[in-house]
């Protein structure tokens, strides 16, 4: 008997999922992250260069919206995640990992059960870090806008996470922007978790988040480039702006 063959069906795409498709830039992220955490870099996301020329050309070009020159530094890295449990942290997401230094001491410290979910909007920037991590299978990059990171985790059936870091430049953001990723951030972090912000600019925002958060610390970090720090948010009082 012949084997009767299957004509080659129309693959069904599904529309990219709103929470990628909001707020992107031109090229636009795509929604492939969900089917592969590591899909290949592509013709136009094969970055050439060091991370730190990376950065400084995309802030050259983006300003604002990548508020720094220079990838964080190992000392900034290490005092983001300092005080993490983990051997009980089963998920946390990255907000704006840039060329990724956070998430590879992410990577470094983390038990390999421990889901590491990383979230970047510059296609430039998000293809290094598809490129650095793709050995780490539980870390997954997204090309997205951390703005609708509740979304992205929703998507991926992850509730709860139990730290948020952030290195996205959150006091240049619109208030009820800010507003809105502090309140996800509050819905979606587990009990006795953290919101965890990178700054270049040592404690002028500290009063922005003593607005939202009951809880701030905040950790000095002289050796980075400019010197920096992190606060340590927990306790969220409501948007500012309602
Ligand atoms: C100050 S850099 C921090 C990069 C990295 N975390 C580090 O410590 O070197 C801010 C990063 O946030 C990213 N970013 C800005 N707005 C974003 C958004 N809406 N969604 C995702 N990433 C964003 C920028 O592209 C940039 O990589």
């Amino acid at each position: 008997m012949m084997p009767s063959t299957v004509p080659p069906q129309p693959v069904a795409t599904s529309p990219v999922a709103p929470a990628t498709a909001l707020h992107t830039p031109a090229a636009g992220p795509t929604d492939t992250a969900k089917t592969n955490p590591h899909p290949p870099a592509g013709p136009n996301r094969t970055p050439k260069g060091p991370d730190w020329w990376l950065m400084m050309r995309a802030f050259l070009t983006q300003g604002k919206r990548i508020a720094s020159f220079a990838p964080s530094s190992r000392f900034m890295a290490r005092k983001i995640l300092d005080g993490i449990n983990w051997a009980t942290a089963g998920s946390i997401v990255e907000l704006g990992a840039g060329t990724g230094p956070i998430t590879a001491e992410m990577v470094r410290l983390a038990s390999p059960k421990t889901r590491l979910v990383v979230i970047e909007l510059d296609p430039t920037l998000c293809g290094r870090l598809r490129e650095r991590f793709r050995g780490s299978p539980n870390v997954e990059v997204i090309l997205g806008d951390a703005t609708k990171f509740g979304e992205l985790l929703a998507e991926r059936g992850i509730p709860k996470v139990d730290h948020v870091l952030s290195g996205l430049p959150l006091p240049s953001f619109p208030a009820e922007v800010r507003d809105s990723i502090l309140a996800t951030a509050a819905r979606t972090i587990a009990s006795g978790g953290t919101f965890r912000q990178l700054t270049v600019m040592p404690l002028v925002y500290y009063k922005l988040y003593r607005r939202y958060f009951e809880a701030v610390r905040f950790r000095f970090v002289p050796f980075n480039l400019p010197p920096g720090g992190v606060y340590v948010c927990r306790g969220f009082r409501g948007a500012v702006n309602p």
